[in-house]
């Protein structure tokens, strides 16, 4: 598919405190498989998929669009942060205008509870907002993912609405680097 957005993409890797941010490699499928295949990561997401799956549909290099991350600590890939074209489905058109790129994050449980998803992700948004211009980015997450629901606060993201979908309670909000005026 292409990208709608003029997003210039691969950046130059974004380096953080403890983190780098780089465009996705040949070396990153094994994690990228065990984000998917893990029942922890996918409570909330719909549940896991089979592994079996994954191995034979992740492509040799996973990943490769504008806006996707992979997240490495000390050469390890811990999670990848998605910042890819909103789509507004269950559809709703506060939630189309609300803007064109949505936020998604998925770290390995053994890189949960250390801050690494707000680092990483505070990053991929300020680097964001430089690259198109301080354009919004929204955000879906279910109500009962509370590390989820936590960390979109710390973010910034403000609350837009909640609404039933898929048997659960989503959260829609939006972030910008522009603070609007008081
Ligand atoms: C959502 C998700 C990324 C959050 O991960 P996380 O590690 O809780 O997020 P953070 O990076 O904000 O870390 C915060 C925790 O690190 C702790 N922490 C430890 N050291 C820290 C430091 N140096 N700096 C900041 N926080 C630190 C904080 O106290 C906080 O702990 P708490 O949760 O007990 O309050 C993770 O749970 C995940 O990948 N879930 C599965 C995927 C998913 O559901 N995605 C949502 C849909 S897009």
């Amino acid at each position: 598919m292409t990208d709608p957005r003029a997003l210039a993409w691969p950046p130059a890797p974004i380096k953080t405190e403890r983190l780098v941010l780089r465009e996705s490699e040949a070396r990153d499928r094994a994690a990228v498989i065990e984000l998917n295949a893990s029942p922890e990561v996918g409570t909330y997401l719909g549940g896991p998929r089979p592994r079996a799956e994954l191995e034979r549909t992740v492509p040799e290099v996973p990943g490769q669009r504008p806006g996707f991350f992979v997240v490495e600590l000390d050469g390890a890939t811990i999670g990848t942060i998605q910042l890819d074209p909103h789509d507004p489905s269950p559809s709703g058109n506060r939630r189309l205008e609300a803007g064109e790129t949505e936020l998604g994050y998925l770290f390995l449980p053994e890189a949960w509870g250390y801050g690494y998803a707000t680092e990483a992700c505070s990053a991929a948004l300020d680097w964001f907002a430089g690259a198109l211009h301080d354009e919004p980015v929204v955000l879906y997450t279910q109500t009962a993912n509370a590390r989820s629901m936590r960390l979109a606060a710390k973010l910034g993201f403000t609350e837009l609405e909640r609404f039933e979908a898929y048997d659960a309670e989503q959260w829609f909000g939006v972030w910008s680097s522009v603070t609007p005026p008081a």
